[in-house]
């Protein structure tokens, strides 16, 4: 984790992150490899991100991956991160059943889809503005919280009561999303000395996401006639979240594929898993960095 060099910036500065990453990337893989008892020689592949993602960072990755696979002479594949979070809720657990309707929520990303099969996705809707996991970090900010602040805003929220009625933005649009304004709403209702207590505020705010979060998902399941709800991403790690999602798919009689909280965060177990499904497919991207990347692209 960087989190301890960002910390003073409120947000992930990205010179910062590529010399972490310098620093960090060969140790790590060195690690892993110890940690997890697997030689090298029974590797079959490298699986690197490709994007979406701070283009400096991911060129480290890529640069690293690209040379490493010339020195063991293994191919190389460039994953589409967002492909990793879909797949991480199979890191542990049972084999996702199709069609799935899913919802991944991160710090950069906030989206609903549709997979037909592990391959097929479409694209409901996503976020016209913030990324759910970026609206808990600005909050947090306000709230004077460390960055990341979803964790700790989280915290904040179980301790408190919901006391104030914040929007729910966009509920009865679709399936888009946009929280901008609930971050606003939120700065006021500080300013104005409305509700002053942390804990509360905090369990207001995430009150309003989880509904928005929580309704679209119903409507896309109910609309979809879909088998299961994949919940992925940074804020699948929320606690209310993850309450109330088990809770809709118990009403709903789907299943919910949820990956344990360390699996929801960014992590490389899942461009692993993601890999796979590259190699089975035998597709193999261009290596470019791309600070963006669509959700079905590979
Ligand atoms: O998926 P992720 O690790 O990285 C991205 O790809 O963006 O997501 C990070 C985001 C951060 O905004 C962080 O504040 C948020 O996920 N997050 C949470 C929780 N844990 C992490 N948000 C709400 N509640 C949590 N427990
Ligand atoms: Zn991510």
């Amino acid at each position: 984790s960087q989190n301890d060099i960002h910390h003073a910036f409120g947000g992930v500065y990205p010179e910062f992150a590529s010399r972490a990453h310098i620093y960090n990337v060969l140790p790590v893989v060195h690690q892993a490899l110890v940690e997890s008892g697997v030689d090298k020689s029974a590797l079959r592949a490298i699986g690197v991100t490709r994007g979406p993602g701070l283009v400096g960072s991911l060129l480290i990755g890529v640069n690293t991956a690209q040379a490493l696979g010339a020195g063991w002479q293994l191919p190389v594949v460039g994953v589409n991160h967002l492909r990793g979070h879909l797949r991480s809720a199979e890191l542990e657990g049972q084999p996702v059943s199709y069609p799935a309707v899913v919802l991944l929520v991160s710090g950069g990303h906030t989206l609903l889809a549709y997979m037909k099969s592990r391959y097929e996705i479409a694209l409901l809707g996503e976020t016209r503005d913030d990324a759910v996991g970026e609206s808990f970090d600005k909050v947090g900010r306000m709230l004077g919280l460390d960055f990341p602040a979803g964790p700790i805003v989280d915290r904040h929220a179980r301790a408190g009561k919901v006391t104030v009625e914040f929007p729910r933005p966009l509920l009865h649009e679709g399936y888009e999303f946009s929280f901008s304004g609930l971050k606003t709403a939120v700065m006021r209702c500080m300013e104005g000395g409305l509700e002053t207590n942390i804990d509360n505020i905090s369990a207001s705010f995430v009150a309003a996401i989880v509904d928005v979060l929580i309704y679209k998902c119903l409507k896309a399941l109910r609309q979809t006639r879909a088998a299961s709800l994949v919940m992925v991403g940074g804020v699948a790690a929320n606690a209310q979240l993850r309450a109330r999602a088990t809770e809709l798919c118990a009403q709903e009689g789907v299943t919910l594929a949820l990956p344990p909280v360390k699996w929801a965060t960014d992590n490389a177990a899942m461009i692993a898993l993601a890999t796979w499904d590259y190699l089975d497919q035998d597709i193999y991207p261009d290596l470019t960095p791309l600070s963006r990347l669509p959700l079905n692209a590979y």
